[in-house]
């Protein structure tokens, strides 16, 4: 198995088919052929058996306002196991991965959001209630701004001495 973190960019056209072809099996409501929801992210870690992707995940490197603090953070999204290979800790393997790089590089924060908290919870996050705002982008058009509260979704894991706060979490860009 090859675990492997690549920068968007760097992304070859074999490997973006690829990754369409998990996130497709894996998330059967995703947008066929494409790589990302809203937008490109920053980085991806891939991991390969054989030169098949057996997992993924899509990280993008942010500042965000936490009730009036600025945190650098990395948020995650599109994390997924090819089903053959699920419950074997990969997910968490990651996630773990990118704790350690962000612990490495001054990163306050980890953020997602999730409607199954399990993966999460065993791996450091915490949920919390704060009031969202972010950008609303739907294919490939800017539509405003969104300011609401999203019940049980978003999820945080500090990795520094920094304190999550009750209040507005600004994403300063589109939601994860
Ligand atoms: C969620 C997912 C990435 C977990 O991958 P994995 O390699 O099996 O995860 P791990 O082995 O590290 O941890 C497994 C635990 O995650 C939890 N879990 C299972 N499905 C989950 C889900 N959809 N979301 C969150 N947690 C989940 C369970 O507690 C599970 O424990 P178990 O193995 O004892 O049943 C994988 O099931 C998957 O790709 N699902 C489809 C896509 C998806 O829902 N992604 C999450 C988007 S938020």
């Amino acid at each position: 198995m090859e675990l492997q973190r690549l920068e968007e960019f760097q992304i070859d056209a074999q490997t973006e088919a690829a990754i369409a072809g998990l996130l497709c099996e894996c998330f059967p409501e995703y947008p066929q052929g494409r790589t990302y929801y809203k937008q490109l992210p920053d980085f991806r870690y891939l991991c390969w058996k054989a030169e098949q992707l057996i997992a993924h995940m899509a990280v993008e490197h942010r500042m965000i306002n936490n009730a009036g603090a600025v945190y650098r953070i990395f948020g995650i999204a599109d994390l997924c196991v090819a089903e053959a290979f699920q419950h074997q800790k990969l997910a968490s393997r990651l996630l773990t991965e990118l704790s350690l790089l962000g612990e490495r590089h001054r990163v306050d924060f980890l953020m997602l959001m999730a409607k199954d908290h399990g993966l999460y919870l065993s791996n450091g996050f915490q949920l919390v209630a704060n009031t969202c705002q972010w950008l609303l982008i739907n294919e490939h058009r800017s539509y405003g701004v969104a300011h609401r509260r999203v019940p049980a979704s978003l999820m945080v894991k500090a990795l520094g001495e920094k304190e999550w706060k009750p209040g507005l979490a600004d994403f300063l860009g589109h939601v994860f």
